[in-house]
């Protein structure tokens, strides 16, 4: 089984319609360890050594958090600054994370299709997340295609809950097995990831 690791960012999570029931639909399966950022470290100072060894715990690694300014919220930011030391996660003996992976699970307010290069945000979520993908490549990682919730602003309670369930049944399935490295280059999202 592969120990799933969520690093979860959301800075206002009282806020939050889509994020909060992904979080809730991951609770529902064992073994998986849910770590939430902004409520660990309200004041940022992020406990540099509790991070690596929970790195080192898990095999996969997703970040969790709602798209900000085409990005992750600012403490996953400084998480990565800090926690991917150099020695630790890359350079010299850097080889902490070597053959784990790293996965993205984002919500955005923008719609599928506007995540194209005809659409208004003009780069694919695949695209955009190109920092993250190469992150885990120098860390020796490998990186997944995300999982996403577009167009999150105007969505009904029921499709929240449909896509809440299928991250559910995306999680159950990583634990038991990875995409292999052809589905991972060829597929824009995890969400396509089709079950067996
Ligand atoms: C500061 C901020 C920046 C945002 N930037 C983006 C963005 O770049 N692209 C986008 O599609 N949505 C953007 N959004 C919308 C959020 O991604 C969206 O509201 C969120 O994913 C919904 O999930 P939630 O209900 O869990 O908060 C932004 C929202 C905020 C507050």
């Amino acid at each position: 089984m592969n120990r799933i690791l969520i690093l979860f960012a959301h800075p206002a999570l009282e806020k939050s319609r889509v994020q909060r029931r992904l979080l809730k639909a991951a609770e529902a399966i064992e073994d998986i360890t849910i770590h939430d950022l902004y409520e660990t470290y309200p004041d940022f100072m992020i406990d540099v050594p509790a991070e690596q060894s929970l790195l080192l715990e898990h095999d996969l690694i997703l970040f969790q958090h709602p798209l900000y300014w085409y990005s992750c919220p600012s403490l996953l930011k400084e998480w990565q600054d800090l926690v991917l030391e150099y020695g630790f996660a890359y350079g010299r003996e850097g080889d902490a994370l070597k053959g784990k992976t790293l996965g993205s699970i984002i919500s955005s307010g923008g719609s599928r299709m506007s995540y194209s290069n005809e659409g208004r945000n003009h780069y694919s979520m695949k695209q955009l997340l190109q920092p993250f993908d190469q992150t885990a490549r120098l860390c020796g990682m490998d990186y997944l295609p995300p999982f996403a919730v577009h167009r999150t602003h105007d969505m009904h309670e029921s499709v929240i809950d449909e896509h809440s369930e299928h991250y559910r049944q995306i999680l159950w399935r990583l634990q038991r097995g990875l995409p292999s490295k052809e589905e991972t280059n060829s597929l824009e999202y995890l969400n396509d990831w089709a079950a067996e």
